[in-house]
C-alpha cells in the first residue's frame, strides 16, 4: 500500500511544496550543519534511508557525502535518479525496506536518515523497533541516526481532517492537492487527493490512499533507547518539524 502510494505520488511530490528547489536546499543546509556538528563531515558515506524523490538526499549529495538512497517505493527512486542526473550528482540509489535494509552492511555508514514523518508508516511498535533496530546495525560505532516527524501529540484527533496544501501551476495547467485524514485509533488512513485541471478548464482527479501510526515522539525515544542507540534527543531547532537524534555508542576501549 505505502509503495504504491508513493510511485502514483512521485510524479507530483514537489507540487506539494510551494517551492521543492529552495525546500531541497534549506533542508540540505540544515542537515549538513548538524551531520557536521555531530562530527560527520562531507565525503562521509551516509544513508538516506527513506529518500521519496529526494528532498533531503539531493541537498546532502550537493554538499559531498557520499549517499546512499533507499526506498520502498521503485517510483520514487526513478525519479530520484533522473533528479539527480539533471544536477550531475552521484549516490548509489537501491530499493530497500527500512526494517531489513538487506542491501547496506553492517556497520557501514556514518549517519542514517529518514525525514519527513516517515517512520510513522510503520504500524506498530514491534515493526518500528525492528526498524531502529536495522539502522542501529548499518551505522558504524558513534554513527548517528537523524529521523524527522510530526509531533502527534500536538495535533487534535478530528475525522475528517482536511488539510490543504495549496494551488500550484505547471506546464501551464493548475494543481491542487489535499490530504484528507480519518483517525481510527491510533493510526489514520491518509487520502490524498490530486487535482489538475488543464488551460480547458478539463480536471482529473486521482485519490491516493496510505496509512499511518500516530506515534508519540515520546514513545519513539524509549523504542531509540530498546534498539541500542544513546543519546537520544528531540531537537526543534533543525528542520520544519522535530528532528530525532540518536547515536549508536563508540567502540569500548
Ligand atoms: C513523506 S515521504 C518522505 C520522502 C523524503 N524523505 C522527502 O522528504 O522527500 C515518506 C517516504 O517514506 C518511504 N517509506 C515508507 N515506508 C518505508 C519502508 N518500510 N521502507 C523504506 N521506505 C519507506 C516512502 O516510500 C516515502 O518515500
Amino acid at each position: 500500500m505505502t509503495a504504491t502510494f508513493y510511485d502514483r505520488l512521485a510524479p507530483y511530490y514537489h507540487l506539494l511544496y510551494g517551492d521543492w528547489e529552495a525546500a531541497i536546499t534549506r533542508q540540505g543546509d540544515a542537515l549538513s550543519d548538524l551531520l557536521t556538528a555531530q562530527g560527520i563531515a562531507p565525503g562521509a558515506p551516509i544513508l538516506d534511508a527513506a529518500c521519496g524523490i529526494g528532498t533531503q538526499a539531493i541537498g546532502l549529495a550537493r554538499h559531498g557525502y557520499r549517499l546512499t538512497a533507499s526506498d520502498i517505493s521503485p517510483g520514487a527512486l526513478a525519479r530520484l535518479r533522473d533528479e539527480l542526473a539533471r544536477r550531475d550528482l552521484r549516490a548509489r540509489v537501491q530499493v530497500d525496506d527500512l526494517r531489513t535494509l538487506r542491501g547496506v552492511e553492517s556497520e557501514s555508514m556514518a549517519a542514517v536518515l529518514a525525514c519527513d514523518n516517515s517512520l510513522p508508516h510503520l504500524l506498530s511498535d514491534a515493526e518500528l523497533l525492528q526498524a531502529l533496530r536495522t539502522c542501529h546495525r548499518c551505522l558504524r560505532p558513534g554513527g548517528v541516526a537523524v529521523f524527522s516527524v510530526r509531533d502527534y501529540a500536538s495535533i487534535a484527533r478530528v475525522s475528517p481532517d482536511v488539510r490543504p496544501y495549496g494551488m500550484r501551476h505547471a506546464a501551464g495547467s493548475r494543481f491542487l492537492a489535499v490530504q484528507v485524514w480519518e483517525w481510527d485509533g491510533d493510526q489514520y488512513d491518509l487520502r490524498v487527493y490530486l487535482t489538475t485541471e488543464s488551460p480547458t478548464g478539463a480536471c482529473t482527479t486521482q485519490v491516493l490512499t496510505s496509512r499511518y501510526y500516530a506515534v508519540s515522539i515520546t514513545r519513539l525515544l524509549a523504542l531509540l533507547g530498546e534498539a541500542g542507540f544513546v543519546d537520544a534527543q528531540r531537537r526543534d531547532d533543525v528542520l520544519f518539524q522535530p528532528v530525532l537524534l540518536a547515536r549508536r555508542a563508540h567502540a569500548a576501549g
